[in-house]
């Protein structure tokens, strides 16, 4: 497992990312985010929560957010979105190589744009099924590798990218990697990137639920 500290800091990124994030809201990304979140109920921990866009988004029959985030820029925005949020939001500083919760504590995790940023994806993924309870749901919105060129651009421009943002790589394939857990894959769809419906180049992006066996 890795041994990455907690509260590692991406300062450039985290301004940038903060800043910019939001303005996603007005473009589809509320929806998204609120068919990510749609239907869930209980005690739901969320990887990496950014400046906590999703908080708003969580339907009333979640009793509580557990939301962690290690950059401190990034933390210090979530924890004001917690404090506007109409669901129980606490936030923390984890990674989710560590998740700092017993065994089948959760009835649902959350990762919107993480999996593509985690030091060691096999370890999270394992960690999150650790916390599940049985039955309960892995929801993911991840950008994933590109087929056919768009995927070997990426891979072209990941060791760059990865270095400005903010550790995140282009060209990882996250739902293969969610089903190795021994996570079971229920849904899986591929959001279209378009503009006025006409199809734009862009990263790939799956919304997917899966579960923990019973
Ligand atoms: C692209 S941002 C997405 C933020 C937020 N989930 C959203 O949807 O706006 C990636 C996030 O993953 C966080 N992150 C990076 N490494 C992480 C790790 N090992 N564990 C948990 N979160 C991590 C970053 O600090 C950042 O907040």
């Amino acid at each position: 497992m890795s041994q990455r500290p907690l509260g590692r800091r991406h300062p450039v990124f985290a301004r940038v990312y903060g800043a910019l994030a939001p303005l996603s809201e007005v473009g589809g990304g509320a929806r998204t985010r609120q068919e990510l979140l749609q239907g869930l109920r209980g005690s739901v921990l969320e990887l990496g929560c950014g400046s906590g866009l999703n908080f708003r988004h969580y339907p009333p029959e979640v009793s509580r957010v557990t939301a962690l985030e290690p950059e401190p820029q990034l933390r210090r925005l979530a924890l004001r979105a917690a404090r506007r949020s109409a669901v129980r939001v606490e936030v923390l500083s984890g990674v989710a190589e560590r998740l700092p919760f017993p065994d089948g504590s959760q009835d649902a995790v959350v990762s919107a744009l993480v999996l593509c940023s985690v030091d060691d994806l096999a370890g999270s993924l394992a960690e999150v099924r650790r916390v599940l309870r049985p039955g309960g749901e892995f929801r993911f919105l991840e950008h994933v590798r590109g087929r056919g060129v768009g995927g070997r651009v990426e891979d072209l421009l990941d060791p760059l990218w990865s270095r400005v943002a903010g550790g995140c790589h282009l060209n990882r394939e996250a739902q293969a990697e969610v089903g190795r857990a021994g996570l079971q894959v229920e849904e899986l769809r591929e959001l279209a990137t378009t503009a006025l419906g006409i199809p734009l180049p862009g990263p790939r992006m799956l919304l997917g639920t899966a579960r923990a066996p019973l």
